[in-house]
């Protein structure tokens, strides 16, 4: 059993990716390997899905509740494909500002499409608000649980 977890980043501005770094970090002192993707490749990270797949998405809303910018392509791919993704387990943390009323629409989106698609849920979506939330505070402790649930269901 391997403890790799891909780690998909939907940035524009650079907050998610920076946040995604910290994640990276302590999840690597915890023992875990991490690959993290800026600009996630759906035909790459969507063929190479085996039983030790976990899939960490970290996804800014943008616009009118669409994705940020890095992950446009990807979720163009998602919701076009209708792939099948088992094994795939999988987490999302959906960042947003709670003064839009598409709040988190893509990480809500994002967490939708996978679960349609077949692969396990590990943990219930996060949800940050920037407007109000410490993220970094806030995704490290989802993030403890998220490697938890990764140990306990372990395929
Ligand atoms: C032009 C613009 C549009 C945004 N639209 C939304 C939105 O529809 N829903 C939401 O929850 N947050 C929205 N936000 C808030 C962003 O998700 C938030 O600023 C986030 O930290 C941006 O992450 P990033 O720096 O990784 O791109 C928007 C921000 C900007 C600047």
């Amino acid at each position: 059993m391997h403890h790799k977890i891909d780690i998909l980043v939907a940035t524009t501005s650079g907050n998610t990716e920076y946040l995604a770094d910290q994640l990276a970090a302590q999840l690597q002192q915890d023992g875990f390997t991490t690959e993290l993707h800026y600009e996630p490749d759906y035909q790459q990270l969507t063929s190479s899905i085996n039983q030790d797949s976990v899939w960490l998405c970290c996804v800014a809303c943008h616009g009118a509740g669409d994705y940020a910018d890095s992950m446009l392509d990807f979720a163009e791919q998602l919701h076009s494909k209708q792939p099948d993704l088992k094994p795939l387990r999988y987490g999302v943390i959906a960042i947003g500002d709670s003064c839009y009323d598409t709040y988190c629409a893509a990480g809500r989106d994002c967490d939708e499409q996978l679960a349609k698609a077949g692969a396990q849920r590990l943990q219930d979506r996060l949800e940050i608000d920037m407007s109000i939330d410490d993220p970094a505070k806030k995704a490290s402790t989802w993030a403890r649980s998220f490697t938890e649930q990764m140990c306990i269901k372990a395929e």
